[in-house]
């Protein structure tokens, strides 16, 4: 036991500064979703190194590694995602992004280096590890994901290799202090669920509507009457939000036209709450039109599912970061999306924020996470998996195993 704990304090140091130089390294190149060839292949080179076991996933690209501790206990799963995003870096940083057009912009990088950082960290003392920690580095996290191609969290879960996993956890960096995790119980990211309708009118001459049905009328009212769902049908607490992003109907100044279309997007936390507002919108798109002698046609895609942090892996974590001396901070949602869902919607888990400094808005060419932030990343996530094994007894009667309903049509 004192052994053991000598070698990880030595290799403390070493460690960090490996990780650091692998982070530059992803940063410098970035690759699109679902072409994450080069990053997975030096990912590969990294876990081996350290004698870490990779599966038989028969992913393209991305993988799913394993270490299997000395001692019984269940098998939990820690995730990073590990792709780029088209867009051209300007952080003047010396290790900006080679390669064009691409960057790093959400931080993926930093989140693949906690996760093998923390692969590497367990595999160090897996003679005291309980049970079995699965290491996801996941492709394909910001794609355009479609029936063929579905999201990464959905492609690695599609492999089969997770089918044993009782529980997930996951980081991503985010501004704030840093080091610090923040964690919400509950609903964190958004569904993100799109609709689109066509209203279908009868034209006219624009100076006889009394001959047709105009949709530009219906249209309107429609507008009119989508923003109530959110406003008077939901539970104002909770976070939520429609915006119709794209209406398109006529041609010209002197003719109704048959047709409007619009589209747009419902983002809510709750899982309730996003069937609600689903029956409300499709309602009040179709039974305003059958108010005004119109018909509408709706369509309604849901799409990846909000991230729900259950809330007794929320209180353990908040124990774990306490116990390692790392800060934590209570979360704020938001109603960006996060395929990390899919793997809650499985078992639950806990999906946390990382704070990476004065960081800027992510998915812009200035964004700039902390890398001071990874060590405190790293030792949080092996230190929350190792432990979750360790008391898996003790934590295991307090989780809430009611999983949402599984509405999302994976596209
Ligand atoms: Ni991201």
């Amino acid at each position: 036991m004192t052994a053991t704990t000598a070698t990880t304090a030595t290799n403390a140091q070493p460690l960090e500064s490996e990780l650091l130089e692998h982070y530059r390294w992803f940063h410098r190149h970035p690759e699109p979703s679902y072409e994450e060839f080069a990053t997975t292949a030096r990912l590969r080179g990294i876990l081996e190194s350290h004698g870490i076991e990779i599966l038989d996933s028969g992913l393209k690209t991305g993988l799913v590694a394993v270490v299997r501790g000395a001692l019984p206990g269940p098998v939990v799963a820690i995730r990073g995602d590990i792709d780029g995003l088209p867009i051209t870096e300007n952080t003047g940083l010396p290790y900006a992004s080679e390669n064009e057009g691409l960057m790093h912009g959400c931080g993926h990088d930093f989140n693949m280096t906690v996760a093998v950082g923390a692969a590497i960290l367990l595999q160090e003392r897996r003679d005291t590890l309980h049970g079995t920690v699965k290491v996801i580095l996941q492709p394909a996290e910001e794609g355009k994901a479609t029936k063929e191609r579905p999201t990464g969290a959905v492609q690695v879960l599609d492999t089969g290799v997770l089918d044993d996993v009782q529980a997930f956890f996951g980081t991503h960096d985010w501004p704030g202090e840093t080091g610090a995790i923040s964690i919400r119980e509950g609903g964190l990211t958004g569904a993100v669920d799109k609709f689109q309708a066509t209203i279908h009118g009868s034209g006219s001459h624009a100076a006889e509507p009394q001959h047709g049905v105009d949709p530009i009328t219906v249209l309107g009212a429609v507008l009119q009457g989508l923003q109530a769902v959110t406003a008077r049908n939901l539970d104002p607490v909770n976070p939520r939000v429609l915006s119709v992003t794209h209406v398109e109907a006529g041609s010209t100044w002197n003719v109704i036209p048959s047709t409007a279309f619009l589209e747009g997007t419902v983002r809510t936390t709750e899982p309730a709450d996003r069937e609600a507002a689903k029956d409300r919108a499709v309602a009040i798109i179709e039974r305003t039109a059958e108010a005004y002698g119109a018909t509408a046609e709706v369509s309604w895609f849901f799409g990846s599912p909000s991230v729900v942090n259950d809330p007794a892996w929320s209180r353990f974590g908040r124990r774990v970061a306490g116990d390692e001396g790392i800060a934590v901070t209570e979360d704020r949602p938001q109603l960006g999306g996060e395929d990390f869902s899919y793997y809650l919607q499985r078992v639950p888990g806990l999906f946390v924020h990382v704070g990476a400094g004065d960081a800027g808005a992510s998915h812009t060419p200035t964004f700039r996470p902390d890398p001071a932030a990874i060590w405190p990343g790293v030792r949080f996530l092996a230190a929350l998996a190792a432990r979750a094994t360790e008391e898996w007894d003790t934590v295991s009667p307090e989780i809430s195993h009611e999983i949402s309903p599984e509405t999302a049509k994976r596209a």
